[in-house]
């Protein structure tokens, strides 16, 4: 049995890099909520990994690249992720699915200080689904699809909690929480159900 007060260590992710990004400031809103439960959060900027566009031919030529390797310790080091996903024409961002996509070929290592391959290591883990548009419908089209890429393919728990958070650029800009009462009370719940979810894995563990 793993000690009770083990804090969780979860991954902050936004499925968008560019300078002032709703998805990374909700993601960064989401992260400092899991501190305050006693989580430790470490946000990941996906264009730091420096991933091309996934390309067999590439991956023939070059081996798996350093950024998903880099992504597949992150996950490795950590017990769950919260995941801000902005929805390009319904769907997720291609920067997010290259990446995840990187991820699931990372094979795994044999030897000391050898890892799973890149599904392994998000297998069984909580994830908590966010989206943010400035658009009327919050991004909430492309979270299903989110939901079953992570959950087939990857194995993770996604919780059932989720927000999309539309009208974004009028509810953030606050580092601590969202503008809106109600809305900042559905993103407590989601990052509380990542953080339970990793709490209990934990415990079991
Ligand atoms: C190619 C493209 C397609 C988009 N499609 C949608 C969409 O289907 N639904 C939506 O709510 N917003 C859509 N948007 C607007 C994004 O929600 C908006 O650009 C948002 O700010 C992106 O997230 P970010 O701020 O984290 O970068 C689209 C934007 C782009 C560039």
């Amino acid at each position: 049995m793993a000690q009770h007060d083990t804090p969780v260590k979860l991954l902050a992710i936004a499925g968008s890099a560019r300078a002032g990004s709703l998805n990374r400031q909700l993601a960064e809103v989401a992260a400092h909520k899991a501190r305050a439960l006693g989580a430790a959060v470490t946000l990941v900027d996906l264009r730091a990994l420096d991933l091309p566009l996934y390309d067999e031919d590439w991956a023939q030529q070059h081996g798996k690249p350093e950024g998903a390797r880099r992504l597949r310790a992150l996950f490795a080091e950590h017990d769950g992720l919260l995941l801000a996903s902005p929805e390009y024409n319904a769907l997720p961002t291609p920067l997010l699915i290259n990446a995840f996509d990187w991820l699931s070929v990372v094979p795994a290592e044999s030897g000391e200080g050898g890892l799973p391959g890149g599904t392994a290591v998000t297998a069984g883990k909580p994830v908590g689904l966010m989206a943010a548009s400035p658009g009327a419908l919050g991004g909430i089209r492309a979270l299903p699809i989110v939901r079953t890429y992570l959950s087939t393919n990857f194995a993770m728990v996604v919780v059932p909690e989720q927000l999309g958070l539309p009208l974004a650029d009028q509810h953030l800009g606050e580092p601590h929480a969202l503008k809106d009462s109600k809305l900042d009370g559905m993103l407590d719940r989601v990052v509380a159900a990542v953080v339970r979810q990793a709490r209990w894995r934990l415990q079991a563990a």
